[in-house]
């Protein structure tokens, strides 16, 4: 059975202090939400060393929100996958939206990413999904099929145990609009199907395959009812533990 998972992507949100009382708020929480949901909260680098004070002992898991193409050494301002896992983080997205729109993140850089959180025992959530333009253009399977299919062509099945993967079309982020549960749903399933073809039938069913874009407490049932969605990565709505915890009591 794959796991259901209820992630908050802090983004570039918060100072340290105000991200600590963010946690503690989720983890005092997050006995209210299901005990088969998964909890992870995604924070900013800076924040992940006093955030894995506030949920040690709890059962929410922390998150950095990228790391280094490269092991160690002369990258100012970099931060490496050890260091992520130093600071007793579990898991890193990779290839959020941003981070391919803003910072020049490839496929190419994702590999290396993705081979070095591992090798570090993080799991990963890779994400994927297509711009606007994309999906108008009738696109959207193609694109996100090859991010899917350029990274993890890389990977084995027993690394997929610990990989996660986040479906967000670039258009619902942050917008207020929402794919419809039909187009999620569409998308997920052809992601399966994509798994299935790259690795095997049991790969596909085992992978945990996310929601993100405008998720919220009035739409997060309607998502996660449908059978291919398994959760889901939130932006806006987890900076309120409400909100966050009310996603994660959707199912
Ligand atoms: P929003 O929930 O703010 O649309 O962000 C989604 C997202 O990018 C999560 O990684």
């Amino acid at each position: 059975m794959r796991k259901k998972i209820v992630a908050g992507n802090w983004k570039m949100n918060t100072t340290v202090p105000e991200g600590v009382e963010l946690a503690k708020a989720v983890v005092a929480k997050s006995a209210d939400v299901p005990a088969d949901v998964k909890l992870i909260i995604a924070t900013p680098a800076t924040h992940l060393v006093p955030v894995a004070e506030v949920v040690k002992g709890s059962a929410v898991g922390l998150s950095a929100e990228n790391c280094a193409d490269k092991e160690k050494g002369a990258y100012t301002g970099e931060i490496s996958a050890a260091m992520v896992a130093s600071t007793g983080a579990e898991y890193t997205i990779l290839g959020h939206s941003e981070r391919r729109q803003y910072y020049g993140e490839t496929d190419a850089k994702l590999v290396e990413k993705t081979k070095l959180a591992l090798a570090n025992n993080l799991g990963v959530i890779l994400c994927v999904g297509e711009t606007l333009e994309e999906r108008e253009a009738g696109k959207h399977f193609d694109v996100v099929k090859a991010q899917t299919v350029n990274v993890l062509a890389n990977f084995t099945a027993q690394d997929m145990k610990n990989i996660i993967i986040a479906y967000e079309p670039v258009w619902a982020i942050g917008t207020g609009k929402t794919a419809t549960a039909e187009q999620a749903e569409e998308i997920h399933a052809y992601i399966r199907n994509v798994l299935a073809e790259q690795f095997d039938a049991q790969v596909a069913e085992d992978t945990t395959i996310l929601y993100g874009g405008s998720c919220k407490p009035s739409n997060a049932k309607e998502l996660f009812a449908k059978p291919d969605i398994d959760g889901g990565l939130i932006g806006g709505a987890a900076l309120k533990a409400d909100d966050f915890i009310a996603i994660a009591q959707s199912y």
